[in-house]
């Protein structure tokens, strides 16, 4: 487990980018925490990280955003989905599939859809700051981790 505090936005974004220098292609990061946390801000520095062009922006109601870096990307935020059958229908299978990087917002109702080793980055408000707390792990363990 790693754990990092968070004294402001601009640690947040640097940390997304440092994320992303490790990546490959095909990683499943879950972004877990509440309203507020610092998911979004995560995802926009590992976008700028993967060399993501232009504005990324929250995908609370396009539920998915595809962008392209040096990766793919598939920004997805399923705080709106309602059911595992809409998940399906926007793609969500497909995009564990493809060799894009795959990090989900509110990852809780994927759970059924998820194998094999996945990142956890859980963030927490710390007073005014935020604390992020990384581990991968197995899919089977999530259930006890994620917030309902
Ligand atoms: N480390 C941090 N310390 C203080 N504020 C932060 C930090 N990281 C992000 N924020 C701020 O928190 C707010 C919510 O961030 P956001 O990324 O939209 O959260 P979420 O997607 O988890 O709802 C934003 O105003 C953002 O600037
Ligand atoms: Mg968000």
């Amino acid at each position: 487990m790693v754990e990092r505090l968070l004294e402001d936005l601009a640690a947040t974004r640097d940390c997304g980018r440092d994320i992303a220098h490790g990546l490959r292609g095909g990683e499943i990061l879950l972004l877990d925490g509440p309203l507020g946390a610092g998911k979004t801000s995560l995802a926009q520095g590992l976008a700028a990280g993967l060399e993501v062009k232009g504005a990324v922006t929250s995908p609370t109601f396009a539920l998915c955003n595809r962008l392209l870096g040096r990766l793919e990307l598939h920004h997805y935020d399923l705080y709106r989905v309602e059911s595992l059958d809409q998940l399906r229908r926007i793609g969500f299978e497909e995009s564990l599939e493809c060799d894009a990087v795959v990090l989900v917002e509110w990852p809780r109702l994927a759970l059924p859809l998820l194998r094999g080793r996945v990142r956890l980055l859980r963030l927490d408000h710390e007073g005014e700051a935020r604390r992020l707390r990384m581990e991968e792990l197995d899919a089977k363990e999530l259930p006890e981790l994620l917030e309902a």
